[in-house]
């Protein structure tokens, strides 16, 4: 929600700081600014729309100032318009801040400087930010070397919330100052540069060494230096991390859009999860994690918490963890969990899924159920994320930058992850037959060159996007494991196509659903749980009967002649078929989206992390 960027250095601050928007814009599109130091003070641009409009405003090329900040909003507080727009300036045009967050006590802020002579032009909340740090910077009578800090500092011990924040004055021309806490920020850092972001894809062209800061660390930048500091002002050190990715991953490459890249990408994205995590005939192994078969074998419950695809993901790892080890697993909605008093201690062990790694409530189930005395891992693909800060353990998708706001490599990174901690958890507890999990590790082995293969039925998906891209409504059938990707499958096209769409596990369709279906409805099935395909069949036909039209996704051989599309997929082990069977659903989201005309990478209303509750 919202991007922030920033550059200290040698160069004119302007386009670095516009080029760090594009790359960062799929965290918020509907409104972009600019503030630069320069030799009059301080330079303000800012309008509602998106980046390409803020690099048309007219003298947005003169600005020659070599430190800025910049922000791409998400709005939470206020339209999107141009006074709501950040960066936001006190009273004096003295501080200019660029925040990322929600300030939850800003009306109580607001009042308490209106009451100071201090006067408001935005709805944002945002805004008080840079008059309180002009209020301390004021009140405060010592004139040494930390009192800028110091204003940045108090200003920011009274904001309830989240917060990442950029500040530069127009007193210190040669320094920024900035701090996080439950927002990410990270500092990139070459000799006489620095660069900032909300994100380390949108500055990984200029360096792989970052600084990842914790909540409540103040950084004190120079173009040659960083001073950190905790929130007492006591200097601290911190190490400099090499980030392992590569530029070209934050780029399209020839693609048209990064979901498409990402969806082609996810045959070397699994690749690099599985890693060296599976050994046929070895144990599989998580060099992050430590847990005993005792304390497995304690265990009452385990619970998979995530929003949206990530928890999507949790579902496939429930089917897994419960069959192979038999300890049941309850998968929440973290927006709900967190509120709904769970029962959790230290019998549970809770694991979190979330590829941006700073989804809120996410966040705030984990640090609920570490209160409450359970173990706690988080999922994630974002390395130094906030949730890894807070997690007992930590282990990562490795599936490389994902732009586009639609999840695709991240989901089924994620499903073959939690397959493969599900088999960890089975070799600890020595539950299953060795063959069952040699079996399962050696088709998991195979997914890669089976994704190929499945990718290989992108033109029967185009052309069926062509036949139904102006649907109102589609339903999503599949029973067990089979559901869970009809979820998937629905979201997907909800959120880039703006069709309206439903999944239900087949077998619920008499008990309500099926009224809605009419002639030329269309009806998508996944049918690969061989075990349960001639039930969703029979679901299938009471569709028919009612004239509805079917796409069918199945690693079977079917009569062909029932359906009105069938794509056939590899066949695969039950755990792992969501990720071969989510393929053709993700490519037809894409092509839907596509002939719709609709920006595939970033579809209205929505952000790639959602930091705010
Ligand atoms: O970064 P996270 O995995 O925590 O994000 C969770 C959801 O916001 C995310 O999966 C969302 O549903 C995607 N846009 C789906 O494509």
């Amino acid at each position: 929600m919202c991007g922030i960027v920033g550059y200290i250095g040698t160069k004119k601050a302007c386009p670095i700081l516009l080029a760090g928007l594009n790359r960062l814009e799929y965290r918020g599109y509907d409104s972009a600014g600019i503030s630069t130091i320069e030799k009059k003070g301080l330079s303000l641009m800012k309008d509602k729309g998106r980046v390409k409009n803020l690099s048309n405003l007219d003298g947005i090329n003169e600005l020659e100032g070599t430190i800025g900040i910049a922000h791409t909003r998400w709005a939470t507080h206020g339209v999107p318009s141009k006074e709501n727009s950040h960066p936001h300036q006190d009273n004096s045009k003295t501080f200019s801040v660029v925040h990322n967050g929600i300030i939850e006590n800003y009306n109580e802020l607001r009042k308490f400087l209106t009451e100071n002579g201090y006067t408001f032009y935005s709805q944002t909340d945002t805004e008080v930010i840079p008059n309180l740090i002009h209020y301390y910077f004021t009140k405060d009578e010592k004139n040494d070397k930390q009192k800028y800090l110091r204003a940045v500092k108090n200003a920011c011990m009274d904001l309830k919330g989240s917060f990442a924040i950029e500040v530069i004055s127009s007193l210190y021309t040669d320094n920024m100052i900035v701090v996080r806490k439950d927002s990410p920020l990270v500092i990139g850092t070459c000799e006489d540069e620095k660069y900032l972001s909300s994100d380390i894809p949108a500055i990984l062209s200029y360096t792989r060494n970052f600084y990842l800061l914790n909540d409540f660390e103040f950084a004190l930048l120079t173009r040659n230096n960083i001073e950190f500091f905790d929130k007492n002002l006591d200097k601290i050190n911190k190490k400099v991390q090499n980030i392992e990715w590569n530029s070209s991953s934050a780029e399209k490459d020839g693609y048209d859009d990064f979901m498409l890249k990402e969806i082609y990408e996810q045959p070397k994205a699994i690749r690099e999860t599985i890693g060296s995590r599976i050994n046929l005939n070895s144990k599989c192994e998580f060099e992050e994690l430590n847990l005993t078969k005792e304390y497995l074998q304690n265990l009452n419950k385990i619970y998979i918490v995530a929003c949206g695809t990530a928890m999507h993901a949790g579902l496939s790892g429930k089917n897994t963890i419960e069959k192979l080890c038999r300890i049941p697993v309850e998968v929440d909605i973290a927006s709900e969990f967190r509120y709904r008093n769970p029962i959790l201690d230290e019998k549970t062990l809770c694991i979190f899924i979330s590829q941006s790694g700073e989804t809120a409530d996410t966040i705030a189930a984990l640090k609920l159920s570490k209160e409450q005395g359970s173990k706690t891992i988080a999922i994630t693909n974002v390395i130094g994320s906030s949730i890894t800060r807070e997690a007992d353990y930590s282990i990562y998708t490795h599936a490389g930058p994902e732009i586009a706001v639609a999840s695709t490599k991240a989901y089924t990174s994620q499903v073959i992850l939690i397959n493969i901690l599900a088999i960890y958890f089975a070799e600890v507890l020595e539950k299953k037959d060795k063959d069952i999990l040699n079996k399962l590790k050696s088709d998991i082995l195979d997914l890669p060159k089976k994704i190929e293969e499945t990718l290989t039925c992108n033109n029967q998906i185009k052309n069926f996007a062509k036949q139904i891209y102006q649907e109102k409504d589609i339903f999503f059938l599949g029973r067990g494991i089979d559901e869970t990707v009809s979820k998937e499958g629905s979201l997907k096209l909800k959120e880039i196509s703006y069709i309206h769409s439903e999944s239900y596990a087949a077998g619920e369709l008499k008990h309500g659903p099926i009224a809605l279906i009419e002639n030329g409805i269309t009806v998508i099935s996944i049918l690969t749980d061989k075990d349960l395909i001639k039930k969703t069949i029979s679901n299938i036909q009471e569709v028919i009967t009612r004239g509805a039209k079917t796409l069918v996704i199945t690693n079977q051989k079917l009569d062909n002649d029932m359906f009105n599309v069938v794509i056939n997929i590899p066949d695969t082990n039950q755990f792992v078929s969501p990720i071969l069977s989510i393929i053709p659903l993700q490519l037809l989201a894409y092509y839907i989206s596509k002939e719709k005309g609709l920006d595939v990478d970033k579809p209205r209303n929505l952000a790639k992390s959602v930091t705010v509750e």
